[in-house]
């Protein structure tokens, strides 16, 4: 399967290289729109970032394999970050891990997604839930359906 940039996502590149040092600084970016893009990286895309960015694709493939929220593969369930750092944990992300596994989702436990004062915390596509309680997971979960 052959990956192929939209023309928006190629008009931001051309944008963004005039804002970066190197065309290599665009891995990142370009690893978001492909996700945004195509729902997952393929290594089609790997190539085709690669081919933008001035950058091996081996490189490219370390950052997309480095951060969680990056998928390789198609998604056939919603994924849930949930956090599993201090302040989660002491308010109650165990509960939350607890009552998710009984849904339909893949949970993904990941380090500190940078809200702890309103822990505990999960993250669904980029948008984090705080505060949780089992009833408002079963409320975020129902409102994405
Ligand atoms: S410890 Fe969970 S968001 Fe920081």
């Amino acid at each position: 399967m052959s990956f192929k940039f939209s023309d928006e996502n190629l008009a931001e590149i051309e944008a963004l290289k005039k804002r970066y040092p190197s065309p290599k600084a665009l891995t990142l970016p370009c690893l978001w729109m492909v996700e945004y893009q195509e729902g997952f990286i393929s290594l089609d895309a790997i190539d085709e970032i690669a081919k933008h960015t001035d950058t091996p694709p081996m490189e490219v493939y370390r950052v997309a394999t480095f951060y969680t929220m990056f998928h390789l593969e198609p998604q056939k369930k919603m994924n849930v970050q949930v956090c599993k750092t201090l302040s989660c944990k002491l308010c109650g992300s165990d509960e939350i891990l607890e009552h998710l596994k009984e849904k339909d989702v893949n949970i993904v436990h990941v380090e500190c997604l940078g809200s702890c004062g309103t822990a505990p915390v999960m993250q669904i596509e980029d948008i984090n839930y705080e505060n949780l309680t089992t009833e408002k997971v079963d409320e975020v979960l129902k409102g994405l359906k």
